[in-house]
């Protein structure tokens, strides 16, 4: 039976061919760069002629300080529109929509990365993960990262992607300062929610400055750090999500958990529908208070999860991230009748130094 989940669906005017989207997805397959390649290409033309409605692609730093892992596409210079515009060409003739996904790692960069700099983030707060302590950012450096925010999007549009979505979860820079655990400033960007609000505010201001009010800005953003103590939590995410509203966001995906976090945005050990769509319960709440559309993200693995999320009205978008790694063309399989996913949510496919590219490990296993 064809539910809901197959129609199509119009997001700020695009005609997306169904409710299914790749979620942000880290390729490691651009060039050491940033410049996209063949191999990165070959990657979208399959998860577009595999059926999703609406891809987002992985993070893309908008600016030097904020590259967080090796070989991720850039969007923080006018040299890279070039090689953009071929993938997202790519992406049309396949029938398909992309977004792209414009990123900060802040304090979750790989100093290796920066070339021995520091890590930059909105407090100097100890990154057990990484190791590392980042350096606070001085009010200049804020401004020079809200406008990279605003160029990196003018790139896109310039591009011909359908859309931007701002990397606000996860704790990169924009959750760094919206989360109290982050964001210890004493200023006018910390020091309570008004404050802690203003980076993503003045982000998302420098974006639709540079594209205009008709094109698709949209945002990822944690509905809970998972912290012990301290960082975002619902109530706050919801008012967050409420103002940004009211600024004019299009629509957005709810997510959670950062590196330092016991509950990772990308769970394991999803074995039985009931631990699928981790973050439905949030997101459901996000969908009674807002006015805009709400992506759901996290653990979605069987097509009647999916339906069973948008008939009972947790979301109006069901975004995947490893599912599409392993199974690129799922969305037709879940057409022609198949229920669950063939991932197993072991998150080999996160370990990106022992990886060539992003890849379904266990799927390659099957292959030798
Ligand atoms: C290999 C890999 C790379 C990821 N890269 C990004 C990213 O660039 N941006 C982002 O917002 N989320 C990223 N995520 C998180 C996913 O978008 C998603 O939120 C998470 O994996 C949960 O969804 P899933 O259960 O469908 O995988 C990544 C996840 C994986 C497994």
């Amino acid at each position: 039976m064809q539910t809901m989940l197959f129609e199509p669906y119009t997001l700020k005017g695009i005609t997306l061919a169904n409710r299914l989207v790749r979620s942000a997805t880290y390729e490691k397959n651009a060039d050491e760069e940033g410049f996209v390649t063949p191999g990165l290409i070959e990657m979208y033309e399959a998860l577009a002629r595999g059926g999703v409605g609406l891809i987002i692609t992985g993070g893309a730093p908008v600016h030097p300080t904020g590259k967080f892992v090796p070989q991720m596409v850039a969007a923080y210079d006018d040299k890279y529109i070039d090689g953009l515009s071929k993938l997202v060409s790519a992406v049309h003739a396949q029938g398909g929509k992309i977004a792209l996904q414009i990123a900060h790692g802040g304090r979750q960069c790989y100093p290796e990365l920066l070339n021995g700099e520091l890590p930059m983030a909105p407090s100097a707060v100890y990154e057990p993960v990484l190791k590392t302590t980042p350096r606070e950012m001085a009010e200049e450096e804020i401004w020079t990262i809200i406008r990279a925010f605003g160029d990196a999007a003018r790139r896109a549009k310039a591009a011909g992607f359908d859309g931007v979505q701002i990397h606000g979860a996860h704790g990169y820079l924009v959750s760094q300062f919206l989360s109290s655990h982050t964001n210890r400033r004493e200023d006018a960007w910390g020091g309570d929610e008004d404050r802690r609000f203003r980076f993503a505010a003045e982000v998302y201001k420098a974006i639709r400055k540079e594209v205009g009010s008709d094109y698709l800005v949209f945002i990822k953003i944690n509905t809970n750090d998972h912290l012990c103590s301290g960082g975002l939590r619902p109530d706050e995410s919801l008012r967050v999500a409420q103002r940004l509203q009211a600024l004019g966001i299009d629509a957005v995906e709810v997510s959670g958990g950062m590196y330092e976090s016991a509950l990772r945005p990308a769970r394991t050990k999803i074995l039985h529908v009931e631990d699928e769509a981790y973050f439905k319960e949030p997101a459901g709440m996000f969908k009674m208070s807002l006015k805009i559309p709400v992506i759901l993200v996290g653990g979605i693995r069987s097509r009647s999860v999916a339906e069973d999320m948008l008939d009972k009205g947790y979301a109006d978008l069901i975004s995947m991230a490893r599912p599409l790694i392993r199974e690129p063309d799922l969305p037709k399989k879940f057409m022609s009748g198949k229920d669950k996913s063939d991932c197993e949510s072991c998150n080999a496919c996160m370990f990106f130094r022992r990886l060539d590219k992003v890849k379904c490990v266990q799927l390659q296993k099957l292959k030798e």
